[in-house]
């Protein structure tokens, strides 16, 4: 099968320019103005923007955590991702501590596979690093295709791991030529803070973003910039939400090191004024919480600056009953938030349509960077010759209004309640196939496709 798109203004990291796409099965096959071919379908692009499908390097779908699951499962995580114009999302296998990578692997693979609507790879995030664990890494990179390892600083007692064990993971994975991911923050200090307001009788949501100051996680982050300059390793923190954060990469550039930032759409455009709201608050309870305005702006201007690489989500959905495990008490919360379907339209509408960032900076930090980051690229990421056709039709000037009665992820509430947004996905093509049209899914479970990644060889 094939298919034209016509005249549609197309959108990569660097370029912007009027043209027909030739589809020929999965792949991009020839890009040109007027192109004079014979396609099976064609669509009229006239008026829209074509981008690439967006990439969300960090998900976390049916995963179990404090004491229950998040709501989305594989086959609406997907889905819905697919609504919002994210064709591949990147989500995250627990080890359990005393357990293999690959136990993991297994348990995580039998609640994906078959499940997916669009395409999915995985992190796997490595709890407890020993001489057993240390021998799968090289399996891994070499024959999963799971190339990058993400590390917990925090949940002390449950996802933590120490800076012993840091180091040594560090070492193995530079080796077999892998990335190290990390969530920091000072597990420590957040512990004895959480402790503190519990025993203070202090235990609205509020506490939870006062047992996570800004400095937990700046302290955490120059430690990891520290420790990957010193081992070698590639390096990428997830979810940054600060200046103090962000300070400690950009001292790091003044030593020529390059660092991986990925920040999230909710810390770009909420802050923490949030949790004045009791319970209510705790929609909004996640790890790290929101900050200060000074921080948006600090993470704006880092995208642009070229420190904060990527834009991601850090979905994590709960059900409002779910949150409700914490209403007594702020450290039972689950911790997370929804945003899958709302990253592209959100970062569209308040980042380019404001004209905090341009349209190419767009494209680059919500699809090409996550893809050579994580070894996707040009398979994924961007619009070119022999690139995956995973394409978003996007109407930039339809405003609509973000609410749980109308998104399809499967979450009872909305972070984004109300909110007006310009710019709409319009239609999303995965591997070639229509799957979104007019805000109707076309594609089901078993459509996505586990994608095998490289080894980390792309530096941005
Ligand atoms: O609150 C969050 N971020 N929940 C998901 C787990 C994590 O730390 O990324
Ligand atoms: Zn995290
Ligand atoms: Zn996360």
């Amino acid at each position: 099968m094939s298919l034209l798109i016509k005249n549609g203004r197309v959108i990569t990291a660097s370029e912007d320019y009027i043209a027909d796409i030739f589809i020929q099965e999965e792949v991009i096959t020839a890009i040109g103005k007027d192109l004079s071919v014979k396609a099976d379908n064609e669509m009229d692009a006239s008026g829209m923007l074509v981008f690439p499908g967006g990439i969300d390097p960090h998900v976390h779908l049916d995963m179990p955590f404090m004491g229950t699951y998040s709501s989305d499962n594989y086959e609406t995580g997907t889905m819905a991702a697919l609504y919002g114009g994210t064709t591949t999302v990147i989500d995250f296998i627990l080890q359990k501590q005393g357990n293999s990578l690959h136990a993991a692997l297994d348990e995580w693979r039998s609640r994906s596979d078959k499940n997916c609507v669009g395409d999915y790879s995985f992190h796997m995030a490595v709890t407890d690093f020993n001489e057993d664990t240390k021998k799968e890494i090289r399996e891994f990179v070499e024959i999963e295709g799971i190339t990058s390892f993400k590390t917990f600083m925090a949940y002390k007692g449950a996802l933590m791991i120490d800076d012993r064990q840091m180091i040594g993971l560090m070492e193995e994975v530079k080796k077999q030529g892998g990335m190290v991911t990390v969530h920091a923050t000072n597990g420590d200090m957040i512990d004895y803070l959480i402790s503190k307001h519990r025993e203070e009788g202090k235990l609205s949501p509020l506490y939870h973003y006062l047992s996570q100051p800004e400095v937990t996680e700046a302290e955490a982050s120059e430690r990891f910039v520290d420790m990957i300059n010193y081992t070698g390793c590639p390096g990428y923190i997830v979810h940054m939400t600060c200046e103090g954060a962000l300070n400690a990469v950009r001292n790091a550039t003044r030593r020529n090191q390059k660092v991986f930032v990925e920040t999230c759409i909710q810390y770009l455009l909420l802050d923490a004024s949030l949790y004045e709201k009791d319970f209510d608050g705790a929609k909004w309870v996640m790890s790290p919480p929101l900050r200060e305005k000074k921080d948006q702006l600090t993470l704006w201007a880092g995208i642009n600056q070229g420190l904060v690489n990527v834009v991601a989500t850090d979905h994590c959905p709960f059900m409002w009953e779910q949150k409700k495990m914490g209403e007594k008490d702020f450290s039972k919360i689950p911790n997370g938030h929804p945003a899958i379907e709302n990253r592209m339209e959100l970062l569209y509408s308040e980042g380019v349509n404001t004209g905090k960032i341009t349209l190419n900076k767009y494209v680059e930090v919500a699809c090409t960077n996550p893809a050579k980051i994580f070894g996707m690229f040009p398979q994924k990421g961007t619009i070119g010759i022999g690139s995956d056709a995973d394409i978003v039709i996007f109407d930039p000037n339809l405003k609509h209004t973000l609410s749980a009665s109308t998104h399809h992820m499967n979450v009872d509430y909305s972070g984004y309640e109300g909110w007006e947004v310009t710019g709409k996905v319009k239609s999303v093509l995965l591997r070639g196939k229509l799957v979104i049209d007019d805000n109707k899914c076309l594609a089901e479970k078993g459509n996505g496709k586990f994608i095998k990644r490289n080894k980390v060889t792309q530096y941005i």
